[in-house]
């Protein structure tokens, strides 16, 4: 075994691996990153792309001890990167993906094009994109993607960088790397700011990256609703994954959410704090939370209003969520999967909710696990008979 010592995604890691450890396996089986992906392992597929000092490599036919002191970046190290961002929207605008598993390595390779070359055309893209395969696509969605990147950087007079950002001369690895590894990208610092005041007992406003609105209604009168929002422990039973680790206070609770995407667990440890207006039957709670395991962080807010219906025996419940995620988890947030699964999220919350409210039995208390991939599968069961019932119907539109 030899201890190496490197940086990934800006933090300083020293693990030690064997000699014959590839730079794939090392990051994603001691660091946990898992968006590096592993095709055909001889450096053909370019599934594994990362950044090795700021140049695209083959991570699974470079030894990660031959990265012994380099600036590695991985898919994950680039969820604020603006370049990244933008073609992570290309992407999904232009259908450039199916199953995803050349993505974060296509992205990886497109971002170092669009840094360097801004008049590429089509013909200039395919050749750049040529070492990284995509089963599914058939590339035209993805060289599109790409190309309409660099035209709308070239419309803004965004300069190119010269070699791409590239930190250092040399083969990749060479440990030669000087960019300043000691500061945090700007969301992430933001995170961490407010981790730490959260800690201290405050928790602050902030701007979240994504807000999603959802509206339920209860056969109950607001003023019951209302009094049911106050009672923080019944509202955590009844969303799924959801628990309580010290009494709650009126302003304030502190608690776990898991989640659970596929082989991903993650347990977000944090604090919420909790606002009520009575005058107009409204509220908010507005929490932060991180995840030691899988380096993620999260910061969430509900706002809610409620209006009354039916002569007021009944009440709509209007939700605004919303959230920034950064880290491994949030490599999986397309964002009409993430709507669906809301929606699907808070209508479980709002039946739990009628139950409780109504006095049925528990036994139907929320789950202790919040499971992506049970509600992603109910997602996609829906879409896909919404897909088959429209061409049965042959009443077909582009979603
Ligand atoms: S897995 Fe590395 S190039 Fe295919
Ligand atoms: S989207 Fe499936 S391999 Fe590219």
């Amino acid at each position: 075994m030899n201890t190496i010592a490197l940086h990934v995604n800006r933090r300083a890691v020293e693990v030690s691996a064997e000699p014959r450890t590839s730079l794939a396996d090392f990051v994603r089986d001691k660091l946990d990153l898992t968006g590096t992906h592993l095709g055909c392992e001889h450096g053909v597929c370019g599934a594994c792309t990362v950044l090795l000092d700021g140049v695209p490599a083959r991570s699974c036919i470079t030894y990660a001890v031959a990265c012994e002191g380099a600036d590695v970046t991985t898919i994950e190290g680039l969820d604020e990167d603006e370049v990244t961002t933008e073609l992570r929207a290309a992407f999904t605008r232009e259908h450039a993906l199916q199953c995803g598993y050349c993505t974060p390595g296509m992205l990886v390779s497109a971002r170092d094009l669009v840094l360097r070359l801004p008049d590429a055309d089509e013909r200039r893209i395919r050749v750049g994109l040529s070492g990284n395969l995509c089963r599914c696509t058939g590339y035209v969605g993805i060289v599109r993607a790409v190309q309409s990147v660099i035209e709308a950087r070239r419309a803004r007079n965004i300069a190119p960088q010269t070699d791409g950002g590239r930190t250092s001369l040399g083969p990749a690895g060479s440990g030669r790397a000087t960019s300043d590894r000691s500061e945090p990208q700007p969301a992430r610092q933001a995170l961490a700011a407010a981790s730490d005041r959260a800690a201290a007992g405050t928790i602050p406003d902030f701007t979240p990256a994504t807000v999603l609105d959802q509206r339920f209604t209860l056969p109950h009168p607001p003023a019951k609703v209302f009094a049911m929002f106050d009672d923080i422990a019944g509202i955590a039973a009844c969303l799924p994954g959801v628990s309580l680790t010290v009494p709650p206070k009126p302003e304030r609770i502190e608690g776990v959410i898991r989640v659970r995407l596929g082989p991903i667990a993650a347990s977000f440890e944090g604090a919420a704090r909790v606002e009520r207006d009575p005058a107009t039957l409204s509220g908010c709670i507005v929490g932060i939370g991180t995840d030691q395991r899988s380096h993620s962080a999260t910061q969430g807010e509900i706002r809610y209003r409620l209006v009354p219906l039916e002569g007021g025996t009944a009440t709509a419940v209007e939700l605004s969520i919303g959230y920034t995620l950064t880290g491994m988890l949030a490599q999986v947030g397309r964002p009409g999967l993430v709507r669906d699964l809301a929606r699907r999220l808070v209508a479980e919350f709002a039946g739990n909710l009628d139950r409780h409210m109504s006095g049925a039995p528990s036994g139907q208390a929320a789950p202790a696990e919040l499971s992506f991939w049970s509600l992603a599968s109910d997602v996609l069961r829906a879409r896909l008979a919404r897909v088959l019932g429209r061409v049965f119907t042959g009443k077909g539109r582009a979603e």
